[in-house]
């Protein structure tokens, strides 16, 4: 698995947190900032994120803003994502069994480093279970297609 790292100026921290745990899990992995403090547009990050994550270069992206609801609205802009925006870990386990979620967005200013690492590390272990629920992903699909 390879994945895609990106945050705004107000997830920078969480962002370096990520950066230690996908090192811990040996996972192959681009960040592409904004390593920043000044004030920057998270689609700028987002976008470029998801598309990469949509072409099949990476099969993963995580992305990080303030409150994660700007990176998850554009990312799923994008064709071909589902991104889940998550501060928990029964949510980030059923996103991935049921949503087939492909992209992670967090909030620097709702949880806290040790709870954003967990829900990450569970996001990137668990498995689609497929069966009904790739039913219901096909529909959101077709309907993004159409
Ligand atoms: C930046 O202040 C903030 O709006 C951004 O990080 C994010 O929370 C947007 O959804």
């Amino acid at each position: 698995m390879k994945v895609i790292l990106a945050s705004d100026h107000g997830g920078i921290h969480l962002a370096k947190e990520i950066v230690s745990l996908l090192e811990e899990l040996a996972i192959p992995y681009e960040d592409i900032g904004c390593h920043c403090t000044d004030s920057v547009d998270y689609p700028d990050y987002g976008i470029p994120a998801a598309e990469r994550v949509a072409s099949g270069e990476f099969d993963r992206a995580i992305l990080i803003c303030g409150t994660g609801i700007g990176m998850s609205i554009a990312a799923n802009k994008v064709n071909g994502i589902r991104a889940a925006l998550v501060h928990d870990l029964f949510s980030a386990k059923a996103t991935r069994e049921h949503n087939n979620s492909n992209v992670l967005t967090m909030g620097e200013r709702v949880v806290g480093a040790g709870l954003a690492r967990e829900i990450a590390r569970t996001w990137l272990t668990t498995e689609f279970q497929g069966g009904r629920h790739a039913n219901r992903v096909g529909k959101v699909t077709s309907y993004e297609n159409q």
